[in-house]
């Protein structure tokens, strides 16, 4: 052997030797030596909890309770004294780990107000005694989902109240019977959240899934998209299939700009979220996830939605993502706002986003329609409206070619007997 491979390197025992080790090396891995190696790695990096034993959700707030809050010189972070805060320790000292869901809430919204006592009117939070590190604003789609809201209240905000961050949560809801488009409500969302703040994070939140466990913080990723639902009780707690970006994910404001906002075109269940994780694909991002022992999920179980029915076109439109984030997203987004609401546990908006175009085809379009406005939210919305919108404000800096054009239609209208036929044709798949 040692005589056969000494007389020159491209000889064919060299080559028989390279192949053996070769050989050698792939029984190696294939009888689990690498599989050995990860999962020593993997059980030593990743954290164990017994959901067996989940804490009452409302554990611990009685901690943030005892003082009432102090008038705030807020954003200075200021005691009223002039004492600048301490920095809120992370993590925070408040987490229990495994929570108590409830998929039906035991308590009225009024009820759920007075647990949560340091909730501001619109569903706003800071914590008393630290200054936050994480500002994060909570933006869910909604429509004609009472008691699934309650039960995000009554969940969402002991949990989040625990975290000592900084939140918000809005409710984005789609006025009128038409075909539901929880992509473009996100939009929306985003736009009116960051017209009241300077979020840091903003969360994209289906209405019907509870977090299992606090260590799960809702904050964002400096660099990407975040992805929190990973572990779905309705998927068998595992990732459904490695692109998965459904449920709950978070965006800074400079990677949802960076990926040109959420497509607004996936009228009807199916097929945003695909196309949202291909966005950050495309832009040059990849999708960050918390462990999966961490991100553990309930999900609220309840038949298909009138309105919302599977999208047939979501494959078709899946397949031009490639072509179209850059023209459809934020920089196409066209809606109305017809009211917000600070309740005392949420948000709510109220928007106009039109109906899927395919569906007035052939059609005279429904130029004039019947809205609900109350006096005092008009005035809010114009008010609002003057201010000058942060993410323009970004864009412009950055040289970005980002147009936002704001709903451009021939203003509220009193309802006449058309219109009401005409809108529930809409609804018919
Ligand atoms: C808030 O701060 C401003 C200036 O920083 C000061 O003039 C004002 O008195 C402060 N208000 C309170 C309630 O401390
Ligand atoms: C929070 O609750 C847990 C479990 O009840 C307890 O061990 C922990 O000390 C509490 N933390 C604080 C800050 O009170
Ligand atoms: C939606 O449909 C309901 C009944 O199906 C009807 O009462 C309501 O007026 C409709 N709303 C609009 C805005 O068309
Ligand atoms: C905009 O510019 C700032 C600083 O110049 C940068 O941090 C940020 O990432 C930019 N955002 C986008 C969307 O390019
Ligand atoms: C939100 O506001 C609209 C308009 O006032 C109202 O019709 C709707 O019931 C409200 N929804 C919730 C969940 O508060
Ligand atoms: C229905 O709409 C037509 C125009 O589109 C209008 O001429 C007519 O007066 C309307 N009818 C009612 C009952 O409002």
């Amino acid at each position: 052997m040692m005589a056969c491979c000494g007389r020159s390197l491209d000889s064919p025992c060299t080559l028989a030797l390279l192949i053996g080790f070769q050989f050698a090396f792939v029984l190696y891995f294939s009888l689990g030596g690498f599989r050995g190696l990860v999962s020593v790695l993997v059980h030593t990096t990743e954290p164990e909890f017994d959901y067996s034993r989940p804490h009452d959700v409302y554990t611990n707030l009685s901690h943030l309770g005892a003082p009432p809050p102090p008038p705030r010189n807020s954003s200075a972070g200021l005691t009223a004294s002039g004492q600048p805060l301490r920095d809120c320790p992370i993590p925070s000292p408040m987490l229990v780990g495994p929570v108590s869901v409830h998929l039906f809430s035991p308590l009225s919204l009024d009820e759920i107000k007075q647990r949560n006592p340091l909730v501001l009117p619109g569903g706003r939070y800071r914590p008393p005694d630290c200054e936050p590190h994480h500002h994060t604003a909570i933006v869910v789609p909604y429509r004609n989902r009472l008691s699934h809201l309650r039960a995000l209240l009554y969940h969402l905000h002991p949990f989040l109240q625990r975290q000592q961050i900084h939140y918000s949560i809005y409710i984005v809801q789609q006025w009128g019977n038409g075909t539901f488009n929880r992509a473009k409500l996100l939009n929306v969302g985003v736009r009116e959240a960051l017209r009241d703040e300077d979020w840091s994070c903003i969360f994209l939140h289906d209405v019907d899934l509870l977090p299992e466990n606090d260590h799960n913080t809702y904050t964002c990723h400096k660099q990407f998209p975040t992805h929190l639902s990973v572990a779905m009780d309705k998927f068998r707690y595992r990732l459904p299939y490695p692109q998965y970006f459904g449920g709950v994910s978070a965006v800074t404001p400079d990677q949802y700009m960076k990926m040109n906002g959420f497509p607004n075109q996936y009228w009807g269940w199916g097929g945003e979220d695909d196309d949202i994780a291909a966005r950050v694909r495309l832009s040059g991002m990849k999708i960050v996830r918390p462990p999966v022992a961490i991100g553990h999920y309930k999900m609220i179980k309840h038949r298909g939605d009138k309105g919302n029915e599977q999208n047939p076109r979501r494959f078709d439109l899946l397949k031009r993502t490639r072509l179209n984030w850059h023209s459809d997203g934020l920089s196409s987004l066209n809606y109305e706002l017809l009211s917000k609401e600070l309740e005392p546990l949420y948000t709510n908006l109220t928007v106009d986003i039109g109906e899927d175009p395919r569906l007035n085809q052939g059609r005279v379009p429904v130029a004039v329609k019947s809205t609900p406005v109350h006096p005092r939210s008009t005035s809010n919305v114009r008010d609002t409206a003057k201010q000058e919108n942060k993410l323009e404000e970004r864009a412009a800096a950055n040289n970005t070619v980002v147009k936002l054009s704001e709903g451009k239609r021939a203003p509220v209208q009193s309802k006449t007997a058309n219109q009401t036929t005409q809108g529930q044709t809409g609804v018919v798949k």
